[in-house]
């Protein structure tokens, strides 16, 4: 089997030297590579993170949310599971200067244009593929994770309350619910790796 995994941030360029990004550090997209490659095939699109490629991973760089939404598409012919770990961001400044902006007395307005949901954008071409998806939300993420599951069309969301202190960005541990149409399984807190094998586990069963 062929997995195809995201992770880590995108950057949405207002200039040259900023932008708009989140806190997603890549730990537990490339903590679902390193468990899917000890079995499988891996292809991880990584947006900007400072990890080191898991063993026996093929490792495809990008920034921004055009760019993985490229990527997806590119790779997801040769793929049997696509796993959206990234958080991609959802918004973009709708123009970005060419050269550094200068600072003034006023703060510049920005204006902010959608990026498209890659998931949405991919799911005409699922085929037979498992698609699994996360959720991540501030409080109970149940309400939410299903409207996503639904509405992606996906066979599984990973739903991530991210207020916790030892759970979701940044942090070497995870507390989630798996949930699938039919299913609803809650993992107790553990490793991001060890996490990530549930779900691995999951889609090798499928
Ligand atoms: O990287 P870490 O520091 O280890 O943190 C891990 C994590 C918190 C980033 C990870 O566990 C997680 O929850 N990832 C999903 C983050 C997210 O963007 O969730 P969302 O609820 O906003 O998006 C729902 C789903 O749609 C996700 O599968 C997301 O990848 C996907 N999506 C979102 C936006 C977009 N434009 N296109 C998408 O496909």
């Amino acid at each position: 089997m062929t997995f195809l995994i995201t992770a880590g941030p995108t950057r949405e360029f207002i200039d040259p030297v900023r932008f708009i990004s989140n806190r997603s550090t890549g730990k537990m997209g490339f903590a679902l590579a390193e468990a899917a490659a000890e079995k499988h095939g891996v292809i991880l699109i990584a947006g900007p993170v400072a990890l080191p490629t898991p063993p026996g991973a093929k490792r495809v760089d990008v920034t921004t949310a055009l760019e993985m939404l490229e990527q997806v598409l590119h790779y997801l012919p040769v793929s049997d599971v696509l796993v959206m770990c990234a958080a991609v961001a959802d918004w973009r400044p709708k123009q970005t200067s060419p050269v550094k902006l200068k600072k003034r007395d006023t703060a510049p307005l920005l204006e902010l244009e959608p990026n498209p949901d890659i998931l949405a954008s991919v799911k005409p071409l699922k085929g037979k593929r498992t698609f699994i998806g996360f959720a991540a939300e501030t409080g109970d993420p149940e309400v939410e994770a299903r409207r996503k599951l639904a509405v992606k069309g996906l066979d599984m969301i990973v739903a991530n309350d991210v207020s916790q202190p030892d759970a979701g960005f940044e942090v070497d541990t995870n507390r989630v619910r798996l949930i699938t149409p039919d299913s609803d399984q809650s993992l107790p807190l553990m490793s991001k790796l060890e996490t990530a094998r549930r779900i691995i586990d999951w889609a090798e069963k499928r």
